[in-house]
């Protein structure tokens, strides 16, 4: 239970596994993929722990190969960690100082902006715009300051995302303003990317020489516990980032998983569908209730519940359905994470009696 680990946060970690009545808690708190691991991962991760006892090291380079087979680059543009967890902090160590600062949106994901006030790095915070996007302009006047920007697109918590073509203006502009500073796009669920002119930026990635782009096998592809993720873009970039690396930070097992996830071609089409239909049938009960919520690239929404997200949280939990956290200064939204179909119908029962209580 105490491996739920950061992104639910330490509340929830410190929850009971079962609700209230003792039935077992839907957990929609955390951004898991409720699907988990394809099969071929899981016989791959079943096969793998035969060789639990040999080090990584063993398998140098194949995962990066993998990779790089299956985006289309070279192995030299892929960096793997210890989920992109590692990516984004050692993103921080390595491209901020006393001087340069961290830029980072409020809400967004929280690890890089605690990781650099932990290492006393500067950090400018930048709200959302009352549409829950990223304010690109005020983020450009902060640059000249900055070491690193850090954009998650699709933002998580807020689930909306930025077309490519702001994204690259952006971009353009930032490198513009600065001669040093380090752009990392988090991409932790483009897989879900919705239509809207939304998609990966890794092609700013390969061109640039200061952008970087980070990818995990947490979301899309169902490992969240098993610790893989990466960087993709240039080679002299993702050395000065690989310098801060843990050795060896993915292990065997989840190697063979992450390997047999991208043989599997059909995966993300599956997978997308799945999480599209559970989604849109979460939106509209949602809606029906009176709650809005924006358009989501992601397997989460943002409902703006129209009341105290605490409260709305804890009794959602009492009746069985874990929702996300706080995302201050959100107060009024809940982040809701999308389960299985089986699971959205009856936490969609639990909204409906909460929310008409
Ligand atoms: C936007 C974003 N980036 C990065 C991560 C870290 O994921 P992991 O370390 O599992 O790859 C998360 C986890 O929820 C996330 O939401």
């Amino acid at each position: 239970m105490l491996a739920r680990g950061r992104e639910a946060g330490a509340w929830a970690a410190s929850q009971p596994a079962t609700s209230p009545a003792g039935t077992s808690l839907i957990r929609l708190d955390s951004n898991e993929n409720a699907a988990g691991p394809c099969a071929a991962s899981v016989k791959a991760i079943a096969e793998a722990t035969q060789r639990s006892h040999v080090y990584p090291f063993r398998y140098d380079g194949v995962l990066e190969a993998a990779i790089a087979k299956r985006q289309g680059v070279s192995p030299a543009n892929v960096l793997t960690g210890c989920g992109s967890s590692e990516i984004l902090l050692n993103a921080v160590l390595a491209f901020t100082d006393e001087r340069r600062s961290l830029i980072a949106p409020v809400p967004t994901f929280e690890e890089p902006a605690r990781r650099a006030r932990q290492l006393g790095r500067p950090v400018h915070d930048v709200p959302v715009g009352a549409d829950l996007q990223v304010d690109l302009d005020a983020m450009a006047r902060l640059v000249p300051d900055a070491g690193l920007i850090f954009l998650c697109n699709p933002n998580n918590p807020t689930s909306v995302a930025l077309p490519l073509d702001r994204i690259r203006s952006f971009v353009t502009d930032a490198l513009a303003r600065s001669p040093d500073v380090v752009i990392l796009l988090d991409e932790a669920y483009i897989e879900y990317a919705d239509g809207g002119g939304v998609a990966s930026a890794l092609p700013l990635a390969l061109a640039s020489p200061r952008v970087l782009v980070s990818r995990t096998f947490s979301k899309m592809y169902g490992m969240a516990g098993l610790r893989v993720g990466y960087a993709m873009g240039q080679p002299a970039l993702l050395q000065r980032l690989a310098a801060w690396s843990l050795p060896m930070s993915v292990n065997t097992i989840g190697l063979h998983g992450a390997i047999a996830a991208l043989e599997d071609t059909g995966l993300e089409a599956r997978e997308r569908a799945r999480n599209a239909e559970a989604r849109a049938f979460t939106v509209q009960r949602l809606e029906a209730l009176g709650a809005k919520v924006p358009t989501s690239h992601a397997n989460f929404v943002m409902a703006d519940i129209g009341r105290d997200c605490i409260a709305f949280r804890d009794a959602c939990r009492a009746q069985g359905v874990a929702v996300g956290r706080p995302f201050p200064p959100l107060s009024n939204y809940s982040r809701i994470s999308i389960g299985t179909m089986a699971e959205m119908r009856t936490a969609c029962d639990v909204f409906t009696s909460v929310l008409k209580a």
